[in-house]
């Protein structure tokens, strides 16, 4: 076709093409950048990952499988068969054969749960979860008494609509449970053993995150993230710990940690209270307090494995829950939006149904042995996944670093010096 005689200026014709345009110098690096960045290091930093990753990838392609082997887990379907708490189910029993549940569920008939924390995000999802698999009883633990209620009303409703006019299995104590208090903790058990003379599931799963390390807890002197996410924990397992013992069907203890507790150097056994360290930021000591989440639940599985009871840990990974919004107090008021922002950005987080799949697989899967971490496939999102340690090694002692050599190690003697201190501070003993 011929070409017009006058195109006009701002005619195409006369504008040089991409490919015949002289690239500035500026161009060619950033060009030679890009291609380095998507043909070398993407690469290999994905090669990285998945070699990291590759049993854990393993477990979940075979999740997908339309038959799945042992090894992977489905969350079992609602199951609204009524259930009286106490009608003592073998020990260890899971889901009966035909019972349309999922393999190793365990949701047995004599089971009574408790959840910490259990009006809001993770424990409440899991306190969902775990009433609607069918489980006997599910008793809710808040520091409020108006919020547990308002918890309940909800999670029977659901019930409900899926259910119809079926008894509710969820349970809400007159006292609060405010792990700040130990004394209200006291009075807490003390109500729930009028209520039930067994548990066999305990969700160690409130938490504090970011708080400042100052001022510290009246009761026991420590920084506050340390003494709620676990040194009250510890004194509430120690005192429920008759009726874990009582408890028909093989009990298991379930300490909800975090991804943070792999940050490396956070955790000080010679000085968890932040005395001699010369810097303690908020950070940091949400970092110690999850690390010691993972100790605990080691410790609780060298001291209760020979009673039968396993001890367990799980991390949601990133879950969309109020636990950035409420606390993240290291960031100043007028970036406050990033925190409004976490508990509600889709990528590359979980919902709290979805986060709170960890700590339920690690209750209810009967396969997942004492002494397992069940984490997200890809650490912040993912399906329920069981953590490996190397060789003879405990995954919760294990620090993800430690690969890279930044990694502290933990042995079981520093596993019981860390039990003893915190028995030295609750003053009860967990054997
Ligand atoms: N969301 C995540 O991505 C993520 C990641 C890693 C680990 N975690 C862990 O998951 C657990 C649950 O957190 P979440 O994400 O579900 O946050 P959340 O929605 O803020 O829930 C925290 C729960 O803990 C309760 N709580 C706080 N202080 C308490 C106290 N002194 N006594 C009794 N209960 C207290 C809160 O009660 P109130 O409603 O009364 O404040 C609330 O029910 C925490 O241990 C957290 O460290 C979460």
């Amino acid at each position: 076709m011929a070409l017009p005689a006058n195109p006009p200026a701002h005619s195409t014709y006369l504008r040089p093409s991409k490919g015949t345009r002289r690239l500035t110098l500026l161009e060619k690096r950033q060009r030679r950048l890009v291609r380095l960045f998507f043909r070398s290091f993407l690469p290999i930093v994905a090669l990285g990952y998945a070699f990291v990753n590759l049993q854990e990838m393993s477990l979940y392609v075979e999740s997908l499988l339309p038959d799945p082997p042992a090894g992977s887990w489905r969350v079992p379907p609602p199951d609204c068969t009524p259930s009286a708490p106490g009608s003592g189910a073998a020990p260890g029993s899971g889901a009966a054969p035909g019972s349309g549940a999922a393999p190793g569920s365990g949701a047995a008939p004599g089971s009574v749960a408790v959840v910490t924390g259990a009006n809001s995000g993770l424990g409440l999802a899991t306190s969902r979860h775990m009433s609607l698999m069918g489980h006997g009883l599910v008793v809710l633990g808040c520091r409020s008494v108006d919020r547990c209620l308002a918890a309940k009303a909800t999670l029977d409703a659901e019930r409900a609509h899926l259910c119809g006019d079926v008894e509710s299995n969820v349970a809400v104590l007159d006292v609060p449970l405010d792990l700040e208090d130990l004394q209200a903790v006291e009075a807490w058990s003390r109500s729930l053993s009028k209520r039930t003379s067994h548990v066999s599931h305990l969700f160690l799963n409130a938490g504090i995150m970011s708080v400042p390390v100052s001022p510290r807890n009246p009761q026991t002197g420590l920084d506050p993230q340390l003494h709620t996410n676990h040194l009250a924990h510890y004194h509430l397992t120690a005192l429920l710990l008759p009726a874990l013992k009582k408890s028909p069907i093989a009990a298991r203890v379930v300490t909800t940690s975090s991804l943070a507790a792999q940050a490396p150097f956070a955790f000080d056994l010679q000085d968890l209270n932040f005395t001699a360290r010369p810097s303690a930021d908020s950070l940091k000591a949400y970092s110690q307090s999850k690390r010691a989440n993972l100790l605990f639940a080691h410790g609780l599985q060298l001291r209760l494995g020979k009673h039968g009871i396993a001890s367990l840990a799980a991390h949601p990974g990133y879950s969309r829950t109020s636990l950035f919004a409420n606390n993240w107090h290291f960031l100043p008021e007028a970036l406050s939006f990033v925190k409004e922002w976490a508990q509600t950005n889709p990528i590359g987080s979980m919902s709290s149904e979805e986060g709170a799949l960890m700590q339920v697989r690690a209750a209810v899967d009967l396969r997942v042995t004492g002494g397992s971490y069940v984490s997200p496939l890809l650490k912040a999102v993912g399906a329920p996944v069981v953590a490996l340690g190397g060789e003879g090694r405990s995954p919760m002692l294990e620090n993800i670093w430690s690969w890279v050599g930044f990694g502290q190690a933990w042995s079981d003697e520093d596993v019981e010096q860390f039990m003893d201190w915190s028995e030295g501070i609750s003053g009860l003993r967990i054997e």
